[in-house]
């Protein structure tokens, strides 16, 4: 089974920023974290970063040409805005579970609605570097489920 984790714009920012929102811990750390509960989970992961939206849509629809089994996405801000990432990811019709650092549905109006949710399977949020593992081994249960 593989997975392909994708981190939206300004998620290579963490540890910097807006540490109270998102913690002081950098993305060096969160990649190594997902690394980690990829392999405890016994799943094989790419770990994908951009902070252009053609570049998360061309990474997903190459993701259907590939052996690829589920996709764990934190979209960040594009989550809010992005039509485009939506029908990416419902074109490829890869399982798909939505990660977000902070409780978005706890913050600004503009952060509450997600594009995203109205294909994934479960959203996560507010959970910090916890939400990602939680994401993999749900991703993968539903998987052996569904096989
Ligand atoms: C985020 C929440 C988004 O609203 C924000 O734009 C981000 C990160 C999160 O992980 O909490 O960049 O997706």
């Amino acid at each position: 089974m593989k997975f392909l984790v994708i981190n939206g714009p300004n998620l290579n920012m963490l540890g910097i920023r807006e540490p109270d929102i998102y913690g002081k811990q950098d993305f060096a750390s969160l990649q190594e974290y997902i690394r980690t509960q990829c392999t405890d989970a016994g799943v094989e992961c790419e770990l994908f970063q951009h902070n252009h939206e053609g570049s998360i849509v061309d990474r997903i629809q190459q993701a259907y040409f590939e052996d690829i089994d589920g996709i764990v996405i934190n979209p960040a801000a594009y989550t809010h805005t992005s039509v485009a990432i939506l029908d990416a990811l419902k074109a490829v019709a890869i399982p798909t579970v939505e990660v977000h650092l902070s409780a978005i549905e706890k913050r600004e109006a503009f952060r509450q609605f997600s594009y995203v949710s109205l294909t994934a399977l479960k959203t996560i949020a507010g959970k910090g570097f916890a939400g990602y593992g939680e994401a993999i081994r749900y991703l993968k249960a539903y998987l052996e489920e569904n096989a």
